[in-house]
């Protein structure tokens, strides 16, 4: 599905309401769970295999594309092993390139962009509001789908909820796809104000706004009446004020004086909803979404007659335009020439490009069929070529008299880091075409 530029992190689940395409089968993932155990990222065998679906013929180019996976980590006190989470199983859509960075948590890096932008926010708050916010940053990505959808009101036939959108490890249990799905758990545990920071995952298209791995942070704030009634206001109207008089704070502390607007939204979550836009570099930018939470999350996790409001801020896209990242691969490079411009503490040092390698384009063509969509292929893309693909594009379309649809894809290949050899592309894109033809059972033209 593709999204408006740099929109995905706050538009998932905006989307109109379509049929669930996956039909899941049960089964169960095996994570212990000593949930909110904070910052004990431990790491066991570390072994370097190529991503399954990587078949390249050389023996210098394996070296080169090589990237290590852990086999067993440990985030906030769950062990998690490859095995739980990648598993030939159709009811499993999790490839090992999206389990090789779990456990990465870029936000908890004080001196990585992320981090730099996650302890600005926590700044404000913490000025703002006498540290009476709880701030979560090592809960684990693997929640249960009635986290991650159910208890926030996510309803059934929501597209969000389809197997093309979110990563499931079984019927169950997925890869988290916003920190929402933390609301209910923290609100059941007494919690009043928090902010939930982690990686949250999405299938999605390939740009260089988009990655199937992100970061966000969720802020959440419970209201007594003696607090609306003092003020003369009913509950959703006083929390309406209070959340926008803290975002208009957050946005000017982050981003100076800016000019702003409030545009009604739609979550599933939260009525009224809104999303926040900046004016920046001559055009509007949506900054983040938020509303009043809705009662029936607040009464079913324990907070009768209370009132709150909520808001989700996609740490990636702010973070570009802050520190000028022009790509948002950047953030998982480990290139000391990126990595050695930022400073923890320093929210805004502008990003130096250190060169720019030459792309190198390869077009293909297929007749697509029904259950063909451009997050599959995307997902084989990044599979075979990680984060050598730059962007996936449709460039041509068309349907002949036997109503069958012909796509054609521009892929770019381009390191961030080096010039790619001709031979290297070649066999990259070789891979993707035979992937692309067994997995997706399409007819290559
Ligand atoms: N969870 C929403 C998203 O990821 C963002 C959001 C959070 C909106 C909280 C409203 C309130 O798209």
């Amino acid at each position: 599905m593709k999204m408006l530029i740099q929109s995905r992190s706050f538009a998932l689940l905006r989307y109109p309401m379509i049929e669930v395409a996956a039909s899941l089968s049960q089964s169960t993932v095996c994570v212990s769970s000593t949930f909110f155990r904070r910052y004990a990222i431990r790491r066991y065998t570390v072994s370097a295999p190529l991503p399954s679906s990587t078949t390249f013929s050389t023996k210098k180019l394996k070296k080169k594309l090589r990237q290590p996976v852990m086999s067993v980590l440990e985030i906030g006190g769950t062990k998690i092993c490859r095995d739980d989470v990648v598993k030939d199983d159709p009811t499993n859509n999790v490839p090992d390139s999206i389990f090789s960075k779990l456990g990465l948590q870029l936000h908890r890096r004080d001196q990585h962009p992320i981090g730099i932008l996650k302890n600005a926010v926590y700044d404000y708050f913490n000025k703002n509001y006498s540290s009476e916010f709880t701030k979560f940053d090592n809960l684990c990505p693997i929640v249960s789908v009635k986290q991650n959808f159910d208890d926030v009101l996510v309803p059934a036939d929501h597209v969000s909820r389809s197997y093309n959108d979110t990563y499931y490890i079984d019927a169950q249990t997925v890869l988290r796809c916003h920190t929402s799905a933390h609301q209910a758990e923290l609100l059941r545990m007494g919690q009043t104000h928090f902010l939930v920071t982690g990686d949250v995952y999405r299938r999605d298209s390939i740009d260089s706004t988009h990655y199937p791995v992100f970061h966000q942070m969720e802020g959440f704030r419970v209201f007594t009446p003696d607090e609306w009634e003092q003020f003369g206001m009913d509950n959703t109207t006083y929390a309406a004020t209070e959340l926008k008089k803290c975002l208009e704070g957050l946005t000017r502390h982050l981003f100076g004086a800016v000019e702003m607007r409030w545009v009604d939204a739609y979550f599933p979550f939260t009525s009224p909803s809104f999303e926040l836009e900046i004016y920046f570099q001559e055009k509007w930018m949506e900054v983040l979404g938020c509303g009043v939470v809705e009662q029936e999350i607040l009464k079913k996790n324990g907070r009768v007659n209370n009132s709150a409001w909520a808001f989700g801020l996609g740490l990636e896209r702010l973070a570009m335009v802050l520190f000028d990242i022009p790509d948002i691969r950047l953030f998982w490079s480990n290139d000391e020439r990126f990595i050695s411009q930022f400073t923890g503490g320093q929210l805004g040092v502008k990003f130096k490009p250190f060169s720019k390698f030459p792309p190198c384009y390869k077009d293909m063509s297929f007749w697509i069929n029904d259950s063909f969509t451009e997050n599959n292929l995307c997902e084989i893309v990044r599979g075979v070529a990680g984060d050598l693909a730059e962007t996936v594009q449709l460039i041509d379309s068309f349907t002949n008299k036997k109503r069958i649809t012909s796509h054609c894809y521009r892929i770019t290949y381009r390191s961030m880091e080096r010039s790619l050899t001709d031979e290297e592309v070649n066999q990259l894109q070789s891979n993707v075409r035979e992937e692309v033809q067994s997995k997706l059972n399409v007819v290559l033209r």
